[in-house]
């Protein structure tokens, strides 16, 4: 079911938005101006991604826009017409965590809730376009994320631990 959250137009000119966030469909009108971080935020409650820098420098507000990392901090909520957004909450499948989540919680990457989704959702497009990389290939890919407080040898660490669990059934398949 569509869920309509048409809502009232503070300016004069509003440009009508379908999506699909999370799977879920929405149609939204939103201002030529308003980007992406506060329609997701603060018109659909997923506040998992989180504003930072705000000039898209340190990878907090993260998001997966057709399954790649965009900085929603400054993408016009336009630009996501007839694509499909992915939010941290969307990550786990019938209430079982991501195999990302469970290496973040397992090997110590999940240090903050400001980095953390962010981090995850990078590492998860990654991990589609490249399922073995090397911590170096990670360290480039990731360098969009910034930890302002600890380090990023635990990120990394999980990032492994993630790639391996999530091609052992790749590995079981090609053998059977
Ligand atoms: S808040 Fe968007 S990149 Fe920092
Ligand atoms: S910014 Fe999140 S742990 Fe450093």
């Amino acid at each position: 079911m569509m869920a309509s959250l048409m809502s009232k137009p503070r300016g004069a000119q509003t440009i009508p938005v379908s999506f699909i966030v999370n799977g879920k469909a929405y149609e939204l009108e939103v201002e030529p101006h308003e980007l992406l971080l506060d329609v997701i935020r603060d018109r659909l409650g997923l506040t998992g991604a989180k504003r930072s820098c705000d000039v898209e420098v340190c990878g907090a507000c993260t998001l997966l826009l057709d399954g790649r990392p965009v900085s929603a901090c400054t993408l016009p909520a336009f630009e996501a017409r007839g694509r499909q957004v992915q939010t941290i909450e969307g990550l786990a499948e019938n209430g079982k965590l991501h195999p990302l989540q469970q290496a973040f919680i397992e090997h110590g990457g999940f240090q903050c809730g400001f980095c953390t989704p962010g981090m995850i959702l990078a590492a998860k497009a990654m991990l589609e376009e490249n399922p073995d990389p090397t911590e170096e290939q990670i360290k480039h890919f990731m360098h969009g994320n910034i930890c302002r407080c600890t380090g990023y040898k635990k990120i990394i660490e999980s990032i492994l631990a993630a790639a391996k669990k999530m091609r052992a059934p790749l590995s079981a398949k090609r053998k059977s």
